[in-house]
């Protein structure tokens, strides 16, 4: 059986999230429209297959909704993105949020196809906001996916459909 299994991630998770984040990322600080965040220090969403680390979402709570700050899946095309964004949206609505909202790229056209498939949209672009990031974390290359030049953030969204969700306290 190969089931994802998805859950909040613990303390004792914090190792491997640092590891995953570092490998993914080169370093656990994610930089996303001017704000720097240490992503390992999120709270986050595990995903696991047969007991192994399959993937992981981490986040911020914030006026505009629920952020998704990092996403990644070790295995790709096998779900685990699918099921950690589901997860996300999940605990979104059920916080009484009506927002799911992140930020990609202009060369992730990967990460693009597979939020707009999931029913995000796009809500804006914010040319030369890589530019910007890349000033708080010179490690952001220039080159990206498919050899594209990576200046611009694109900002998805997710709205929560109406009648879902339990609010809950905090
Ligand atoms: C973006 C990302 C998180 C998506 O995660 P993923 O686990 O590959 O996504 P999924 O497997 O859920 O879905 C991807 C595709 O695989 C397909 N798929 C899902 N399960 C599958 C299976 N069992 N067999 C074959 N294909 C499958 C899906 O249908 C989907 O295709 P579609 O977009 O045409 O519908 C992943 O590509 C990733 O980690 N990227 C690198 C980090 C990154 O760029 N993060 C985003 C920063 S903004």
């Amino acid at each position: 059986m190969n089931a994802i299994a998805v859950r909040a991630a613990t303390p004792a998770d914090h190792p491997r999230i640092v590891d995953l984040l570092t490998r993914s990322w080169g370093e656990t600080v994610v930089v996303g429209h001017g704000v720097r965040y240490d992503a390992a220090e999120l709270p986050a969403l595990l995903a696991e297959r047969r007991g192994r680390l399959a993937g992981l979402l981490t986040y911020d709570i914030g006026s505009e909704g629920l952020e998704v700050v990092s996403i990644d899946a070790v295995v790709r095309h096998a779900g685990v993105g699918t099921a950690l964004l589901n997860a996300a949206a999940e605990l979104a609505w059920a916080k009484g949020l009506d927002r799911l909202w992140l930020i990609t790229t202009n060369d992730n056209i990967d990460a693009l196809r597979f939020y707009q498939r999931r029913g995000m949209r796009i809500e804006g672009v914010t040319r030369g906001g890589v530019d910007a990031s890349r000033r708080l974390k010179p490690g952001i290359p220039l080159v990206g996916d498919y050899g594209i030049e990576m200046h611009d953030e694109i900002t998805l969204e997710m709205r929560r459909p109406v009648g879902s969700g339990i609010a809950q306290p905090g």
